[in-house]
């Protein structure tokens, strides 16, 4: 962050927002679109592929106006440019922040301490195609000889949300002679459910950490390793059965999986940006290497719309500011991440994490304490199961939801109506939170007196919706750069560090210390607190009766 940048909430921006929050707070939906007819089309943006409909959210020209003045005060054009040539934005670790070079094409030049990173980005794309080509075409055989059938890849948080989430919501591309799993948790139940029915011989292990040391992965790893040799015996064995995907060649040597057979990325790549880099290996054997290049040119596309599109016709900037305006000025705890499709059931999760470990931040980058709430709570599921479960929270409760709906006009899957039933559900949705139902409509009906006030819809409920033509290995690249980004603009608005990580570190510690209390036979000297002292013990006395 420039030195010239005034505190967030000193910036002349952000207080005439605060002075405008208080004109509109209380103007009701109804009253933007009865004052404005062209509002359904005025505020919409068709780009890249996405039809982005932001007419139902509780702004007017005024509030964009300003919010895109708060983007200019906060420098946001300045960190973007920073981050794509390079500079190491990542303060509190001194790293580049990259995840862009990774779907650049051949002929870009991304310099990052003197040496250009486009040319062994690509290095290692062309590995991993020769690789899954080997591996789909059958060519790649396991140590008995026999063609390889099934994947699993062994990883947790970025190592494992991104290619869970684009394996379910790309399967419909996937090579569906082959069964792919994963395996995130070091749970025992996680790795025995994935293994129980498959064939050792058949089963190809990616280990994909970022850094090989994690915990939970290399339990699983170790495990695995163990399993495959349970069936086939002999340690050469390995060399067929297991690849990596690592920054760390040392750690991957030390576990034993030979070198030629690891695929590398860089500490440039921040684990929850990972998913289009040698992390996305299962992505790749599942899809195909030219899908896979397919969705790399949807990252593409995004890219160059974030990085030249002006702000007010900007997707992800438009979308940051947004979420800036709810979170700080009406105060909303959540968003909701809806997809009314069922290929991206994983999509809220993989949000989660790229949002809240983004954005769940404290300090500014100079380590003051903030003042103002940063990255919001991320959740979701999609459509239309999430009617029949939490809508009725959005709907008739008293926190301001903003959601996100995601919807795509053609089905991979056309069967009977459907899709338009799925269509209807959700542009229905987006019109009932917004307009909602009034008393009067509600008596209108021959509604019981005593039930009115039950029945009514306050409506004024905040929507996004995205709309795009299909669910395309491009159009999914296209998606995860638009939220990749509007993190971004809100990291640089609330002038944080989106891509550091610190909150996971002391559980971890904590856990490495309590790990051998468990393990011990006589009581050893607890020095936690009276609380956890006690859950230890108990657990201890329990764990003496497992069958
Ligand atoms: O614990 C958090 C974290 O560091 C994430 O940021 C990362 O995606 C995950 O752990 C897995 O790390 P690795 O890929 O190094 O195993």
């Amino acid at each position: 962050m420039s030195a010239t940048i005034l505190p967030l909430t000193q910036l002349p921006a952000w207080q005439a927002l605060e002075a405008h929050y208080q004109k509109i707070k209380n103007v009701h939906l109804r009253q933007f679109f009865a004052d404005d007819p062209q509002r359904g089309t005025r505020f919409t943006i068709e780009d890249v592929g996405f039809y982005f409909d932001y007419s139902k959210n509780r702004i007017t020209e005024e509030t964009i106006r300003l919010l895109l003045g708060l983007a200019d005060e906060s420098g946001l054009r300045e960190r973007i440019d920073a981050m794509f040539s390079g500079k190491k934005i990542n303060t509190t670790e001194n790293r580049a922040v990259l995840h862009v070079a990774l779907r650049a094409p051949r002929d870009q030049s991304i310099i990052v301490d003197g040496a250009n990173v486009v040319p062994r980005v690509h290095e290692v794309l062309d590995r991993m195609a020769t690789f899954a080509d080997r591996v789909r075409s059958g060519q790649w055989l396991g140590h008995t000889g026999k063609r390889i059938r099934n994947i699993i890849n062994i990883g947790i948080g970025g190592s494992d949300l991104g290619p869970v989430m684009t394996y379910e919501a790309l399967r419909h591309y996937s090579q569906r002679d082959m069964t792919f799993r994963f395996i995130s948790n070091v749970d025992g139940t996680d790795f025995v459910e994935a293994t129980h029915d498959l064939n050792a011989e058949e089963t190809l292990f990616i280990v994909a950490s970022k850094t090989f040391t994690t915990l939970e992965t290399m339990t699983n790893a170790r495990t695995a390793r163990q399993w495959t040799l349970q069936t086939l015996g002999e340690e050469q064995a390995v060399a067929r059965h297991f690849v990596a995907v690592s920054t760390n060649g040392e750690e991957v040597a030390k576990f034993g999986i030979d070198i030629a057979n690891m695929f590398g990325f860089w500490d440039w790549v921040g684990g929850r940006y990972s998913m289009d880099s040698a992390i996305g290996l299962s992505t790749m054997l599942a899809i195909g290497p030219e899908n896979f290049r397919s969705m790399l040119a949807g990252f593409r596309g995004m890219d160059e719309h974030f990085r030249t599109a002006p702000f007010a016709r900007n997707l992800p900037v438009l979308m940051g500011l947004l979420s800036v305006w709810y979170s700080n000025f009406f105060e909303s705890q959540t968003v909701a991440i809806l997809p009314y499709d069922q290929y991206l059931k994983r999509f809220p999760a993989y949000l989660q994490q790229l949002a809240m470990e983004s954005n769940g931040k404290h300090v500014t980058l100079d380590g003051k304490r903030v003042d103002y709430q940063t990255g919001p709570i991320f959740w979701g599921e999609p459509g239309t199961n999430g009617q029949h479960s939490f809508y009725q929270l959005i709907h008739q409760g008293t926190r301001l939801i903003p959601c996100d709906f995601i919807g795509f006009c053609q089905t991979a899957n056309p069967l009977g109506s459907h899709h338009d039933i799925l269509m209807a559900n959700l542009f229905a949705q987006t019109e009932a939170l917004a307009f909602g139902k009034t008393a009067d409509e509600v008596r209108s009906e021959a509604t019981l007196e005593k039930l009115v006030a039950h029945r009514v819809f306050e409506g004024n409920r905040p929507t996004n919706t995205i709309l795009a033509e299909q669910l395309t290995p491009e159009t999914l690249g296209r998606l995860v750069a638009l939220y990749e980004h509007s993190v971004f603009t809100q990291g640089a608005i609330w002038q944080i560090d989106s891509f550091d990580q610190w909150g996971v570190e002391l559980g971890k510690v904590l856990a490495m210390k309590i790990l051998p209390e468990l393990n011990q036979v006589e009581e050893p000297e607890l020095l936690h607190d009276s609380s956890t002292n006690t859950l230890i013990r108990h657990y201890k006395s329990f764990k003496l009766h497992q069958t």
